[in-house]
């Protein structure tokens, strides 16, 4: 296997995920490049700490300048607060690595376009992260729309779910404030993941009309008192998307105030001959709609069906982890030519497709009024 040298800015949440998931590439059978963590930038030193548990990793810097003139970084993911993307994404690509970025790809439209015209310019591989299509379900549904067979597309909906901010005693960090998150809040939060399929597959809104939520004005700042909240935290946005010259409602739900949700992701697709539902809540099971002389949904549990084979077995279910490790997988295989008609990571045109959707829905939120794109 070929190796590929990774550098990653941000070692917060995301950035140990990624770093776990390149720990175990073992577990994958059919790639034949493979990431070597070599170097970490974290502006916080006990972040940086516990990449001591990789011993590929011999760069530790607070300085992320640094490791983008480390001449043994060949790809640089970033995962830093929104309001840094820019810089840091159009400092990468000016070192000349290759970027994986993280969404939402700039803190709102402007900012986004500005790092697509960069990383056009640049000629530089960029790719933006989200890694929930790389669950088998989501693979299925995918493939279902695309194959159309479930007839003429009567309606879609897409969304991502969380309820930990009902907890109005759950402390705030830089996600729930609109100078580091961005005006879009939950939009840039949760946006891509509900956008991602549907745009993959072509289904652009071309008329939005949001409901915007916030939660509560203020929560604790982790360090005894208390702090303002200012973002949006739930986005409802009723949309429709041109299917085969039909009109089709498609709604795309992003909420951080979900009773009982945790981190789920799911879509569904239903047709006149046919129709999808996949929830991440229920991981294996896939609904499938069968329309005959009875009409049925049946329900099949999926195994460890990953667009990249593993060693796990067949039986097995998948997780958040390993969903994590197929996006990788894509990325790292398209940027060496060999995706071989296997699912790709989010393009630049993609991300910011999602901010054109987010822009509109501000808009459409201010104004109370349908907004077309
Ligand atoms: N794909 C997903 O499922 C997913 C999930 C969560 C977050 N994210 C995205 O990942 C990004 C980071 O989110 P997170 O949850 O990991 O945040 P986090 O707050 O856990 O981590 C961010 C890290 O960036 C570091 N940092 C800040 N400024 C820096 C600088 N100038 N130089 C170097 N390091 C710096 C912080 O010290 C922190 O460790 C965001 O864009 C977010 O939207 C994606």
């Amino acid at each position: 296997m070929s190796p590929v040298k990774i550098g990653i800015i941000g070692g917060g949440l995301m950035g140990r995920e990624m770093a776990s998931a390149f720990a175990r590439w073992c577990a994958l059978t059919d790639v034949s490049v493979r990431p070597v963590l070599t170097a970490v930038a974290d502006l916080n030193p006990a972040t940086l700490s516990w990449f001591d548990c990789i011993p590929s990793c011999t760069q530790k810097t607070t300085d992320y300048k640094a490791l983008l003139a480390n001449p043994d970084v060949d790809v640089v993911y970033v995962a830093v607060p929104h309001n840094l993307h820019e810089q840091l994404y159009c400092d990468v690509l000016a070192a000349g690595k290759d970027l994986f970025a993280e969404k939402p790809f700039g803190i709102d439209l402007a900012s986004a376009r500005r790092i697509h015209a960069a990383a056009k310019a640049s000629g530089r591989f960029v790719r933006c992260s989200s890694e929930m299509p790389f669950f088998p379900g989501a693979q299925r549904a995918f493939e279902l729309a695309k194959s159309g067979s479930i007839g003429r597309i009567l309606e879609v909906v897409s969304g991502f779910h969380h309820s930990s901010d009902l907890d109005p005693t759950k402390a705030a960090n830089w996600k729930r404030l609109n100078s580091m998150c961005g005006e879009g809040g939950a939009l840039n939060d949760l946006g891509m993941h509900a956008c991602h399929i549907p745009l993959r597959l072509g289904w652009k809104p071309s008329r939005v009309f949001a409901q915007l939520q916030k939660g509560y004005p203020q929560r604790p700042d982790g360090k005894g008192g208390v702090t303002n909240c200012d973002t949006w935290d739930n986005a409802l946005l009723n949309t429709w998307i041109k299917v085969g010259g039909h009109d089709v409602p498609m709604r795309l739900e992003m909420k951080r105030l979900m009773p009982g949700a945790t981190n789920t992701w799911y879509i569904e697709i239903l047709g006149t001959d046919g129709g999808v539902r996949y929830s991440t809540s229920d991981t294996k099971a896939l609904w499938l709609f069968e329309r005959g002389k009875e009409q049925f949904w049946k329900r099949t549990d999926l195994g460890f069906s990953t667009p990249f084979k593993t060693v796990t077995g067949g039986i097995f279910e998948p997780g958040f982890a390993d969903v994590i490790q197929q996006m990788w997988a894509a990325y790292l295989m398209e940027r060496a030519g060999l995706l071989n008609g296997r699912f790709g990571c989010a393009t630049p045109d993609e991300a910011v497709a999602t901010h054109e959707i987010f822009a509109a829905a501000l808009q459409s939120q201010a104004q109370g009024t349908v907004v077309s794109l």
